[in-house]
């Protein structure tokens, strides 16, 4: 039935052949725990981290790096499956378009969309929070309120005027540059790659270790927000209430796990480069998984020292822009130079996060475009540059228009959204594969199936469901649109001849 028709691994081989000639198998397990570690860290801790601990989980947002970690292990134990089985370029739409048929596959895609898209529309608007914070701590002034926020955000000043957002110019700005950057077709180069993620790294142990000096034990207790907690008073004046079932205790904890979900974020991103990979077989996993590991160490231990710092009802209002530079200025004295430090650190980090989410968009857009579930000209390359530019350029105005009219926690709770329903399909898809065709080879395989799918299904469910219901509201809206688009157009023009599934099996080979 067409609606679940397969590309055949041929089929994605050869494909993969065409746009990926010339990649060389360079990359070891090393490289590939960089590269994940590259796209994870972003503003998922330096921003969020703050907004969770500040609105739901207070000092127990450990916790909720726990909790989120627990999923993306689960989600990310079946990832690493897929990719080891399918070891070319490509993401949950490819592995899905191969094994569970056409529509999951462009369901996935979709979602996906949110997941890159609006990542990077996140990210876009942190970087922005930062670079505010650097003009003024270099005394250069600070872009006026109403340039730098959505219209959906307001704030009382010192003087207790109040202002409300009208665009926010500077997220728009470094969307620009990346999307002309990716137009003239950067080679990222491994080495600049290599030097952003060791300043990062870095960055997190510095806070960690010099941070720890300054945790005063009095904000980790109590550890989670008490259900009477005093309400907080938020940049605009209004209060803000503990009282909600996901603003305090363990279901703060949920809701905070479902925001700081956003920092694990990219892990799967390694997959990507599958086909750079020397041997992807044994290196995937330990990439996806090893990635995984060492982002939820240093995270549990960043947000430890972070709420110990600073209590956490100053995230809701003065430090809950540009959080960790608040922190370290309100509280770390002596450590200026620190602040201004992770600052810069954090722009160029941010700018590389950026530059993969929004690359990973346009191969999506692309893959989808040659399969004819998009139009053509989301795979149209540039003469010179043989870049999907037309495809760089709708992605700019679409992710543009959220950096610069919608504020940073919507676009981040979609973006959750999207990928933790792309990562609910990938643990259905792996546990589906097993049943339907055991025969297969896997050079890793998920273990303890049905279980750790069930589980990943379970924990990503719960984190779903545990953001803002208007959230909710518009990702399904979102995914409906997606249908219609499916139906009128993609399903039609779907290039797809079905040859019928012929990855291999271990009979094959006997
Ligand atoms: N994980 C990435 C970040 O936190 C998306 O910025």
């Amino acid at each position: 039935m067409s609606l679940f028709r397969k590309k055949s691994l041929d089929g994605l081989m050869a494909q993969a052949a065409d746009s990926e000639k010339g990649l060389k198998r360079t990359l070891g397990a090393g490289s590939l725990i960089a590269l994940g570690i590259g796209a994870i860290i972003g503003a998922g801790l330096f921003v969020r981290t703050a907004a969770a601990a500040g609105e739901h989980a207070g000092p127990a947002v450990t916790l909720s790096f726990i909790v989120a970690a627990i999923g993306c292990a689960f989600a990310g134990l079946c990832y690493a499956e897929f990719a080891s089985m399918i070891p070319i370029a490509g993401s949950a739409y490819t592995y899905a378009y191969a094994t569970m048929g056409e529509l999951i596959a462009w369901i996935i895609g979709w979602a996906l969309i949110l997941e890159y898209a609006l990542g990077a529309a996140t990210v876009s608007i942190a970087w922005s929070e930062f670079l505010n914070k650097l003009l003024t701590q270099y005394n250069l002034g600070s872009i006026p309120y109403e340039w730098c926020h959505s219209p959906f955000e307001k704030a009382l000043d010192a003087a207790n005027v109040m202002h409300t957002g009208i665009m926010n110019v500077p997220a728009l700005f470094i969307l620009l540059m990346l999307s002309l950057l990716l137009i003239k077709g950067t080679q990222e180069s491994a080495f600049v790659n290599a030097i952003i993620v060791f300043v990062k790294v870095a960055i997190v142990v510095v806070f960690i270790v010099v941070g720890w000096k300054f945790i005063n034990p009095a904000n980790h207790s109590p550890y989670f927000i008490p259900a009477d907690a005093p309400p907080a008073i938020k940049p605009d004046g209004s209060s803000y209430s503990y009282t909600d079932f996901f603003r305090h205790g363990y279901g703060g904890v949920l809701t905070g796990a479902a925001i700081v979900f956003f920092a694990f974020i990219g892990f799967d991103a390694v997959s990507t480069a599958a086909q750079e990979a020397k041997n992807p077989k044994r290196d995937m996993p330990i990439g996806i998984l090893g990635s995984l590991v060492i982002c939820t160490i240093l995270y549990i231990l960043f947000s430890y020292v972070l709420t110990g710092v600073a209590p956490y009802t100053d995230f809701v209002k003065s430090g809950k822009e540009a959080s960790v530079a608040y922190a370290i200025e309100t509280y770390m004295a002596g450590y200026g130079w620190l602040a201004k430090a992770v600052t810069i650190a954090i722009l160029a980090g941010f700018s590389s996060v950026i530059l993969v989410m929004l690359m990973g968009q346009s191969r999506v857009f692309y893959t989808m475009s040659t399969d004819g579930l998009l139009p053509k000209m989301f795979s149209d390359l540039h003469p010179k540059f043989r870049t999907p530019y037309k495809s760089n350029l709708i992605l700019f105005v679409f992710v543009g228009a959220f950096a610069a009219f919608i504020p940073g926690s919507v676009a981040g709770d979609l973006t959750s959204i999207g990928t933790l329903f792309a990562f609910v399909l990938v643990c259905v898809g792996v546990w589906v594969m097993r049943r339907n065709d055991p025969d297969r080879i896997r050079p890793f395989k998920t273990p303890l199936v049905p279980l750790v799918p069930i589980l990943g299904m379970i924990v990503c469910t719960a984190m779903i469901v545990s953001l803002p219901k208007e959230t909710l509201l518009s990702a399904l809206v979102w995914m409906i649109v997606g249908l219609i688009v499916y139906f009128g157009y993609s399903k039609k023009n779907s290039k797809l001849v079905n040859l019928g599934d012929i990855l291999p099996k271990a009979s094959d080979f006997e």
